[in-house]
């Protein structure tokens, strides 16, 4: 079964072509990070103007590098929610479109879902398992039983890991996005500068405000007394905190629900620390702990397409006439509600 994925939910375009959910003929993948960087986060607007304008070359890219034509796709996967409302809807439209024309069946595809799914393309995922959802704007720890279907397990009560992690950028001055530049500060720095209260959180679900404002707080202070501080150290101990809380929360739910294996999910899967302490804390209690590639963790279509065929497999039928319900807001918990 062949698949076209579209991903154009925030500031990357792309498209990739992916045979059976694992074999990735083609994920062409247009970044927009250069342009949006000097206004340091994200333009709605600027992103949708350049999703409009490469979208079709993107298109044209992909199919020439899997080598095949759009004669030969069987389903058009593409992120419905969320994201920016401009930018999903250049994706969604530009799907319709090739779906009408070419009669090719659409199949809507969460975002999450797709960063979920990013795991099942490369590595051998053993069910039931618990997915640690980290993104720019979401942090879930997600049961998943054998028949695929998704139990939201908690979430933050406030910030999401990634929008932290930018927000912290911001005010050490490192710039957008910030996850890349702290995970490489971490190793320059002291993690145990800063002592930051762990806050306590019931259950599964988590707060970053305040481990956010902790930092933010120490940067005026000094700077108002006019003393000299370094960066390294506050992004040091903002990503040793982090870390350790989302990796014992997830062990915990492992131990609770006797899950053996997680799957980290989201922008922030691509963090060096979370990947490495969760192995290594996960190894100690009997958990194996995979991931994607780099390459799957950032914004990609072919992670669309891998979360559209296992939607498939599980009875989606798609319809003639999509109306994309909850489209840019709709949280993964809700998504859940329909469990395909
Ligand atoms: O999944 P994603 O590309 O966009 C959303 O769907 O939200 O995630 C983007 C987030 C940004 O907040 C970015 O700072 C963060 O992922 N990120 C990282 C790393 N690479 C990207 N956070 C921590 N460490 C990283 N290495
Ligand atoms: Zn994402």
């Amino acid at each position: 079964m062949l698949i076209l994925g579209i991903e154009t939910s925030c500031d990357e375009t792309s498209i990739a072509i992916v045979k059976d959910g694992k074999e990735v003929l083609s994920n062409y993948i247009s970044s927009q990070i250069a342009i949006h960087k000097e206004y340091g986060g994200v333009v709605p607007e600027i992103a949708s103007r350049h999703h409009i304008k490469n979208i079709a070359t993107i298109l044209e890219e992909s199919l020439e590098q899997a080598k095949v034509t759009l004669d030969d796709i069987d389903y058009i996967g593409v992120t419905y929610a969320p994201g920016l409302i401009g930018a999903l809807l250049v994706g969604v439209s530009f799907a319709k479109g090739l779906s009408y024309g070419k009669n090719i069946p659409l199949v809507p595809v969460h975002h999450i879902k797709g960063h979920i799914y990013a795991n099942l393309v490369e590595n051998n995922v053993e069910f039931p398992c618990i997915a640690l959802v980290v993104s720019g704007g979401h942090t879930n720890i997600i049961y998943i039983d054998e028949n695929h279907n998704f139990t939201n397990l908690g979430g933050t009560l406030d910030d999401a890991v990634g929008e932290s992690y930018d927000k912290v950028a911001r005010v050490l001055g490192i710039g957008y996005p910030g996850g890349p530049v702290i995970d490489k500060m971490y190793y320059e720095g002291n993690p145990d500068f800063l002592k930051i209260t762990e806050p306590k959180v019931d259950g599964y679900n988590f707060s970053f405000s305040g481990i956010k404002t902790a930092v933010i707080n120490y940067v005026n202070k000094m700077k108002m007394k006019g003393e000299e501080f370094a960066p390294v150290d506050l992004a040091a101990s903002f990503q040793g905190t982090v870390v350790d809380i989302l990796c014992k929360k997830v062990l915990k739910a492992c131990a609770e629900k006797n899950v053996k294996q997680v799957i980290i999910a989201g922008g922030v899967a691509a963090n060096s620390l979370l990947r490495s302490e969760l192995k290594r804390r996960g190894a100690e209690q009997g958990v194996e702990v995979s991931y994607p590639s780099m390459k799957l963790c950032t914004d990609n279509g072919a992670m669309i397409a891998a979360a559209a065929y296992y939607k498939l497999k599980k009875g989606y039928v798609p319809e003639k006439n999509l109306t994309l319900n909850g489209i840019a807001t709709l949280p993964i918990d809700k998504e859940i509600e329909t469990q395909l």
